[in-house]
């Protein structure tokens, strides 16, 4: 019988495959973190490993676990930067991702962060909560329109395409930036250029070193004061603390985020900053979607461990 680590709880339903599979699920009752220590101590016990983006896969954890008899490392979430994945194919482990079942769960809170950061929905609604409204004013919470505005998408993959779709629907023009000419129409190579034509823009690449900061104080200068950002991708693709002064000080409009560059951690400044709403990493946070992701991740957990090529394979 297979042993197979899930290092949290996941929605009901979401492990059934392994059970079925006839596999050992090894859990810990408490639904506690893991250290990177404690990950690698577990690592050499098991065959199959089943995590979430907070956990940290480093060279140690996979050395363990290919010194065991660790075979795949499946993640909940479509991004897999947590995951030393060149370590992972060096030793022979498997890795694979949950692309496609969230693109739409995660596109849709994309374009609500849209929405919320153009209309200030967030400071108008903490407003109300403490009290503070004194009644409807001409004056008050002045935002952007966000039908008939340009879109920006930084990264046109799955979820991009998405957000896309979506902004059609609000009669926007979209442009698109890509490390590759799409050949489609709205592609810009510069994204200084995109920064510069973009009402909104939003973020959806990956985390690599490339995309590290890639939006800092000369990226939102481009934006400009009538503009807004919208991150649903990693947290360090922004500088974090470049963001939270050109929110204090008007470089740009506003700002949508759900992801931060140390979570849970949001830097003190964008806690305070105006015009911003912040959100806790929830892109894909819809029970369908969450309880999807769970069974894909095991169902490629189970395909590789009987031999079978796993769907999402990243390496
Ligand atoms: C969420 O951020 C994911 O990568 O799935």
């Amino acid at each position: 019988m297979a042993r197979v680590l899930v290092t949290r709880r996941v929605p009901d339903g979401g492990t059934d495959l392994l059970r079925a599979a006839g596999h050992e699920i090894v859990s810990r009752a408490d639904d506690t973190p893991w250290t990177a220590q404690e990950l690698a101590a577990a690592a050499g016990g098991v065959d199959g490993i089943v995590c979430l983006l907070t956990d940290r896969i480093d060279a140690a954890v996979l050395e363990a676990g290919a010194a065991g008899r660790l075979r795949v490392v499946a993640t909940i979430a479509v991004g897999y930067d947590n995951i030393d994945v060149d370590a992972a194919a060096r030793l022979g482990i498997t890795v694979c991702n949950t692309p496609d079942v969230l693109t739409d769960t995660t596109a849709d809170l994309a374009f609500l962060l849209v929405l919320a950061a153009s209309r200030l929905s967030s400071t108008a609604e903490a407003d109300v909560r403490a009290g503070a409204w004194r009644g409807w004013g001409i004056t008050q919470y002045l935002g952007r329109d966000v039908h008939g505005a340009t879109l920006g998408l930084v990264g046109y993959g799955r979820i991009g395409r998405a957000v896309a779709q979506r902004a059609a629907g609000f009669a926007m023009r979209v442009l698109h930036h890509a490390r590759h000419d799409t050949g489609e129409p709205g592609y810009i190579a510069s994204l200084d250029r995109l920064l510069e034509e973009s009402d909104v823009v939003s973020l959806h690449v990956p985390l690599t070193p490339a995309t590290w900061h890639l939006v800092g104080p000369a990226q939102l200068r481009r934006l400009g004061r009538d503009g807004v950002l919208v991150n649903t991708s990693r947290g360090p693709v922004v500088d974090e603390a470049a963001l939270a002064r050109a929110l204090h000080d008007g470089t740009i409009f506003a700002a949508g985020l759900d992801v931060y560059e140390r979570e849970p951690e949001v830097h003190p400044e964008l806690l305070r900053a105006p015009r911003t709403v912040l959100l806790p990493h929830i892109g894909s946070a819809s029970l369908a979607t969450r309880t999807a992701m769970a069974a894909m991740a095991c169902r490629a957990v189970v395909d590789v461990l009987a031999g079978r090529s796993p769907a999402n394979r990243v390496v």
